[in-house]
């Protein structure tokens, strides 16, 4: 083992849901930092009985995994403690939506929980630490959690959009029959909302682009909005909302936000710095590359003006979402 790297922490809150279920044994297992990292686990749940019930369960299979690489695994009640000296926090935990909602129904449920863990993450994490937001609405709560943590950097934060960019490539794949790993340069813009924009202007198969191999009509009524809806028609068929996916898709932005992305293109919605337009500090899906674990939105891309106008509804909508719940963002 004496190649091994020292350990990282890694929080996770709501372990004891469906998304915590299909990630932890993922981290712990060396899926998202590589298998020469070793992880120590810092989980943070809620104290109602039924998920203390359900963590205990899992960290018992945890435990049951003999896990090389995980070197440490802990629960916690208070954010400051489970956040303290965290690399990686994914904060997942927050009530998900039901059949008949949509997700920014959720913002005024979720919206405390961010204010909470921006002011924990701010007291106690890393400086340098990676912050996902997978609970919903996930752009407006990772503006919360960031606006509450002011002396972290702006861009240690993002929101799960990597789900929408998996979702856009396997539909593509499945349309053009070549393999997922063929296809690059998709790109879903703005909000994790049927607003988002799945964008294949720049894409790729095979370093080739995809514009002229595709109709017009199938990419605006099937490819676009069957990608947007996807979470709703997940939730109308399993009767509950994406898990496994979603834990796929966390652990992809992870992994490559923290070993980098080469060329390729992610997507990641992270705080705006005024790249396309979008407002700044406005957290917004970007196409990204990586590099020393800093994410960057592609530069410097032509932007067609249908692309500009659909940019600009989620700009809108963020907008819309981020007025709802100013009075949980610090005044000054
Ligand atoms: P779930 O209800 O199965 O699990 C949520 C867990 O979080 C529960 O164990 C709950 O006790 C815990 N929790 C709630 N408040 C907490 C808090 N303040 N601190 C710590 N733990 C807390 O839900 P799920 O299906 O795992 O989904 C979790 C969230 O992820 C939902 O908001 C859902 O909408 C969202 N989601 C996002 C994406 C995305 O692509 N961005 C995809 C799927 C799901
Ligand atoms: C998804 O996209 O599957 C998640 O955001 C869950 C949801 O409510 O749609």
């Amino acid at each position: 083992m004496d190649t091994m790297k020292k350990p990282v922490r890694v929080a996770v809150t709501g372990p004891a849901g469906q998304i915590g279920y299909s990630l932890l044994f993922r981290i712990a297992s060396g899926a998202m930092l590589g298998a020469d990292q070793p992880v120590e686990l810092r989980l943070l749940e809620r104290a109602e009985s039924a998920s203390s019930a359900r963590l205990t369960g899992t960290m018992m299979e945890l435990e049951d995994c003999a896990f090389p690489l995980l070197e440490g695994l802990s629960a916690f009640r208070d954010p400051v403690e489970a956040f303290r000296d965290a690399d990686y926090a994914l904060l997942v935990g927050a009530r998900p939506r039901a059949p008949g909602m949509e997700r920014a129904d959720l913002l005024e449920a979720n919206a405390r929980i961010f204010v909470e863990q921006g002011r924990a993450l701010n007291a106690s994490a890393s400086r340098d630490v990676k912050v996902l937001v997978v609970g919903n609405p996930c752009n407006t709560n990772a503006m919360i959690a960031m606006k509450n943590a002011p002396e972290l950097a702006a861009r240690n934060f993002s929101a799960l959009m990597r789900l929408d960019q998996n979702r856009a490539e396997a539909q593509l794949a499945k349309k053009l029959g070549c393999r997922v790993a063929d296809i690059d340069r998709v790109a879903v813009w703005g909000n994790h909302s049927p607003t988002m924009a799945a964008d294949v202007s720049f894409a790729t198969v095979k370093g080739e682009p995809v514009a002229g191999k595709l109709d017009a009509a199938w990419l605006h009524d099937e490819f676009e909005p069957v990608v947007a809806k996807r979470g709703g028609a997940i939730l109308a068929a399993r009767g509950a909302s994406s898990a496994a996916s979603a834990a796929s898709a966390a652990i992809d932005h992870m992994r490559d936000w923290a070993l980098g992305s080469g060329e390729r293109w992610l997507t990641m919605a992270v705080p705006s710095e005024g790249e396309y337009g979008v407002p700044e500090g406005m957290v917004f899906g970007f196409p990204c590359r990586t590099e020393g674990g800093v994410a960057r939105p592609v530069a410097d891309l032509a932007i067609s003006e249908a692309l500009r106008a659909r940019i600009e509804r989620n700009v809108a909508e963020l907008a819309l979402e981020a007025e709802a719940v100013k009075a949980f963002l610090p005044k000054h």
